[in-house]
């Protein structure tokens, strides 16, 4: 009965925390790629093959449905997964999909004719990979038409986060922020296209001001999970432990998670 949550590191836990709220009941198996990460600096062979190889091991726990809680890695590797290598019977799922959707004002699986939205001018604050796949203006395009979107590749938030220097990060954010504005002054929607982020929400709109309408995954990709679940629940698959994996060093991705969920999270070794 489990389903697996995949990311590069830490910032997956936005994700998990979501969806741990909104489904009590699943146990959620999480793997982090810390001795991976950042992945935004990778290319895409890179990211591919090793998000195969967490999502591999994700498997191997006993999920049938993983839910890659990177931007990165969906940008980067998610379509040539799904087209070359998930297995007919298991399901790896995205985090772009819901969040274009909510700014799309779409229900899921709303496959109709791009249309007119409400948001004209959207920054995009991502990593440097996802910057680079054009991904989201790909996704966007298939459902909105005259949407402007200006896109900020925000080098070293991710280390900075993983490292646990939120000085570093604040400072790196606030920066990232005033280069957006400088090729977008006035945006009326931003989206945080990277699950490290919200960690950081809150600098993100107080650096933006209160016009900006922030959009931030992991309530959306919640919401999206639960309606799933309910059309398919055979795909929670057979495990039933919950549990933290990490490439990283344990004890080291336990305290920063602990410090991030404000709960105790004692991470192992995949
Ligand atoms: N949290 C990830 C994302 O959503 C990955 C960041 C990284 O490893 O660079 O993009």
């Amino acid at each position: 009965m489990a389903v697996g949550i995949f990311d590069s590191g830490l910032g997956g836990l936005t994700v998990l925390d979501a969806v741990t709220r909104r489904l009590p009941e699943v146990p959620f198996v999480y793997y982090g790629d810390n001795a991976h990460a950042p992945y935004g600096v990778r290319d895409a062979d890179d990211i591919y093959n090793l998000t195969i190889a967490g999502v591999e091991r994700l498997f191997a726990a006993g999920c049938d449905l993983v839910i890659l809680a990177c931007n990165t890695a969906s940008a980067a590797a998610l379509r040539r997964m799904q087209e070359n290598w998930v297995p007919r019977d298991k399901r790896v799922l995205g985090v772009f999909v819901p969040l274009i959707e909510a700014l799309t004002e779409r229900h899921w699986g709303d496959n109709s004719p791009p249309r007119e939205v409400a948001v004209k001018h959207v920054a995009l604050f991502a990593t440097p990979a996802t910057v680079a796949s054009r991904a989201f203006q790909r996704e966007l395009a298939f459902r909105a038409i005259g949407v402007d979107v200006e896109a900020q590749a925000c080098g070293g938030v991710v280390d900075a986060i993983e490292e646990g220097d939120m000085i570093l990060a604040e400072a790196l954010v606030r920066s990232h922020v005033d280069a957006l504005r400088r090729k977008m002054p006035r945006p009326d929607a931003a989206v945080l296209g990277c699950t490290h982020y919200p960690l950081m929400e809150k600098v993100f709109q107080d650096a933006l001001g209160p016009d900006v309408t922030v959009f931030s995954q992991a309530n959306l990709v919640a919401e999206s999970l639960a309606f799933y679940l309910g059309r398919r629940p055979e795909m929670i698959g057979p495990g039933t432990e919950p549990a933290f994996l990490t490439t990283g060093n344990p004890g080291r991705v336990s305290d920063r998670a602990t410090q991030f969920l404000r709960r105790r999270i004692e991470f192992v070794s995949a």
